[in-house]
């Protein structure tokens, strides 16, 4: 039978399969590196403040700097009849330095130490990603300028609306993940507050300093209710939250690159890596990866969903229930970082097919808006005018004719206001370029935007 660090009131060994079940060491052992610097700030701490001899602390210090060398070498071996990675290291330090590790949990339960782990983990994993979010905010500019002047057609509920630029769509996206961005950084606030010292739930007897141990840990500060610092898990949720934000976006994104690359759209074209072929089918060259980070927006909504659930009912302070916490939050850093990646690559090497995007404006009445300004201008009031212009789009809908083809006579005889001008702003490109309101789509916004964009991005 194995001895168990919280033994001491058990008469019974327990039963592996059981022990196994409540174990954590199968997935927590990712907070490894995490675990031995929450560890070291908790040591120093307790030199500093003379609860612990300088003897015994430097033999401790020693030998966690020992065990992250090894866990960078591969070396620590974690067994799962420690539980979880805090017993586990504890272990692994009572092997390198003896008894004297003992002394490491002086203050401290497994309780704040959990949750210290978990804000370092999290914290230490914001910057990662708003560092790709930024690159893929920079491929999207990039592109954006490239196809100020490409014309296409903006929807709405999927059909053609009115004319834009897809350098206006893509920043559009820009923004998008610039809102993530400040999501992830304001969630930064509230990861990089230190639980540490907090013990199990009430505070400890020893004159410890968590002030210092939050510093020397890089948080901002201690959290100020011992009871809130082992029971929240806000931080990690507001994480999730903002990851399936993040997910819905590319999501959003990945939709429109598939339905694009179809031959009946045929916009874009995804380089060749970024696609794939079918085992039976040989034309065929299908958006897996957008498909897929489409896909995987389902698993981190779950991630989500999985620790609201888990924590809504919990009592204070710590339960078991909470160990459920760390799966969904690994799960969701290992897919949304590549997610980002790889979409960054998708748009930095897609092929457009700016003739076939503007040619989709040219037969679809998404000019229509523009005729109905136009008379509204000479004087007709709006709602007449647009009247008069569904008129005008039915029967060219019966007859298939467009609305740049009908006859000036013809239009003189709706209004004797239509001059001819009227056929200039019938052309897209000129629909386009005369939306000068601010954030609209004309070219000149459009570049102001990407201007802003660049801006921003060069400090960052
Ligand atoms: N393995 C546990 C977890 O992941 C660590 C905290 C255990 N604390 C306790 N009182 N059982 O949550």
């Amino acid at each position: 039978p194995i001895k168990r660090m919280w033994g001491g009131r058990f008469e019974e060994a327990g039963d592996d399969f059981i022990n196994n079940f409540g174990a954590s060491i199968g997935f927590d052992q990712e907070m490894a590196e995490e675990d031995i610097h929450g560890s070291l700030a908790h040591v120093k701490m307790l030199k500093a403040t003379n609860i612990l001899s300088e003897n015994d602390a430097d033999q401790i210090i020693a030998g966690l700097e020992k065990l992250e060398q090894k866990l960078h070498q591969g070396k620590l071996k974690f067994s799962v009849d420690n539980e979880d990675i805090h017993m586990n290291i504890e272990a692994l330090l009572t092997e390198e330095i003896g008894p004297v590790a003992g002394k490491l949990h002086t203050g401290r339960s497994r309780n704040d130490q959990v949750a210290t782990d978990l804000h370092l983990y999290v914290n230490e994993r914001l910057p990662l990603v708003i560092q790709a979010l930024r690159n893929l905010q920079r491929v999207l500019v990039n592109k954006a300028e490239e196809n100020v002047e490409t014309i296409m057609p903006g929807y709405t509920h999927m059909q053609h609306a009115q004319p834009i630029s897809y350098g206006h769509y893509l920043m559009a996206y820009f923004q998008m993940f610039q809102r993530d961005i400040e999501r992830f950084e304001f969630n930064k606030q509230h990861t990089s507050i230190s639980p540490l010292g907090a013990a199990a739930l009430a505070g400890t007897t020893f004159p410890i300093d968590r002030e210092l141990s939050s510093q020397l840990l890089g948080f901002n500060q201690p959290y100020a209710n011992s009871l809130d610092a082992v029971s929240d898990r806000d931080f990690v949720l507001e994480f999730l939250s903002n990851a399936s934000i993040l997910m819905m976006h590319l999501s959003r994104l990945c939709e429109e690159i598939i339905y694009w690359c179809s031959y009946e759209f045929n916009y874009i074209e995804l380089a060749d890596e970024y696609s794939t072929g079918s085992s039976i089918m040989p034309q065929k060259k299908n958006p897996d990866m957008a498909e897929l980070i489409r896909g995987k927006s389902g698993r981190v909504y779950g991630d989500l969903v999985g620790l609201l659930t888990t924590m809504k009912s919990l009592p204070l302070a710590y339960n078991k229930d909470m160990q459920e916490d760390k799966e969904g939050v690994f799960d969701a850093v290992k897919t949304i970082l590549p997610s980002i990646k790889i979409m960054a690559g998708m748009v930095k090497t897609l092929h457009v097919h700016k003739a076939r995007m503007e040619h989709a404006t040219h037969n679809d009445f998404s000019n229509a808006t523009e005729l109905a300004d136009y008379l509204a201008t000479k004087g007709i009031p709006f709602r007449q005018a647009h009247e008069i212009v569904g008129e005008l789009v039915l029967q060219g809908l019966k007859t298939g004719t467009n609305l740049s083809d009908i006859p000036l006579n013809k239009y003189q005889e709706i209004n004797p206001k239509i001059q001819k001008d009227v056929y200039e702003c019938l052309k897209p490109k000129v629909a386009v370029e005369r939306r000068q309101s601010l954030g609209g789509t004309s070219f000149t916004q459009v570049r102001e935007q990407i201007k802003q964009a660049k801006e921003l991005l060069a400090n960052h």
